[in-house]
């Protein structure tokens, strides 16, 4: 149990959350990764040979984000908090949909979108200039702005955040991530050993996990059924007999 009391959740998302509000995912077939090599786009490389075509790309990515709207798993989420369940989520998506959706506690393992930061120190972060960031633009100490988004290669400066959190967890949930991405897939494995862990995907199937709870569903659908449940409820219980077919170890 967490320090107030209260049972906490900790969510975990990826990109498979933001699916159903028109956000592409990375790794499916249809993925941002089949279209765009990583090395050309997400790379501290990258950035050094050819920035103006790193920042076309973030470019598109914001402007994918500023017309999508949070989507029903996002906006159960939020309601849970509002109605006074202790709700933190960790995501790995780079998007404001959690937040515009209402939820308060959230954690942004891999940056924002919306906002710049020095590309020489991590720490100094800026406003996103109108119409995007631009070659030329420049941090406080004379450095080339860029998108606050970690990219492979570099650290993850809210790791050991994130992971301080996962081990207040009272249940986690994991939604619409490949947990293909270190370190942030082994928050999955940093809760304490008695937590219950649920994981919402199409392809739970796919994980191989048998020592989670795997609902084989869009995160529309199953976060606001398991959300209404435990409102229902007043508590975060989850029933054997719910998923009893989903369990398989
Ligand atoms: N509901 C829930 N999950 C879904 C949905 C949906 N409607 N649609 C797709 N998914 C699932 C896919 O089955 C897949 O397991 O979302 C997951 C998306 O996986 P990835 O594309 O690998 O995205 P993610 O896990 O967030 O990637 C991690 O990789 O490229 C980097 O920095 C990027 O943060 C990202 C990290």
């Amino acid at each position: 149990m967490s320090s107030s009391q209260q049972p906490h959740l900790v969510v975990f998302t990826g990109a498979g959350i933001s699916a159903e509000s028109g956000i592409q995912t990375f790794r499916a077939e249809d993925g941002l990764w089949a279209d765009y090599r990583i090395e050309d786009v997400a790379t501290p490389d990258a950035w050094e040979h050819d920035p103006e075509t790193v920042l076309h790309f973030y470019d598109q990515r914001r402007n994918q984000i500023r017309y999508a709207k949070p989507n029903a798993a996002h906006n159960a989420l939020a309601n849970l908090e509002k109605n006074g369940f202790q709700v933190s989520i960790i995501t790995q998506n780079i998007d404001d949909l959690h937040e515009r959706a209402g939820s308060t506690d959230v954690l942004h393992l891999h940056g924002e979108i919306l906002k710049a930061r020095s590309s020489v120190d991590s720490r100094m972060l800026y406003p996103l200039p109108k119409g995007g960031i631009r070659m030329g633009d420049l941090c406080d100490k004379g450095s080339q702005l860029r998108p606050d988004v970690v990219w492979f290669g570099e650290a993850v400066p809210r790791y050991s955040e994130a992971c301080e959190i996962a081990s207040t967890a009272d249940l986690l949930l994991v939604v619409g991530t490949s947990l293909a991405v270190m370190p942030a897939a082994m928050l999955v494995d940093l809760v304490p050993q008695h937590v219950e862990r649920i994981v919402i995907d199409p392809a739970a199937e796919s994980l191989g996990r048998s020592d989670i709870i795997r609902l084989a569903m869009p995160a529309g659908e199953g976060v606001p059924m398991l959300t209404q449940h435990w409102l229902r409820k007043g508590h975060l219980w989850v029933p054997e007999t719910l998923y009893p077919h989903e369990r398989l170890n």
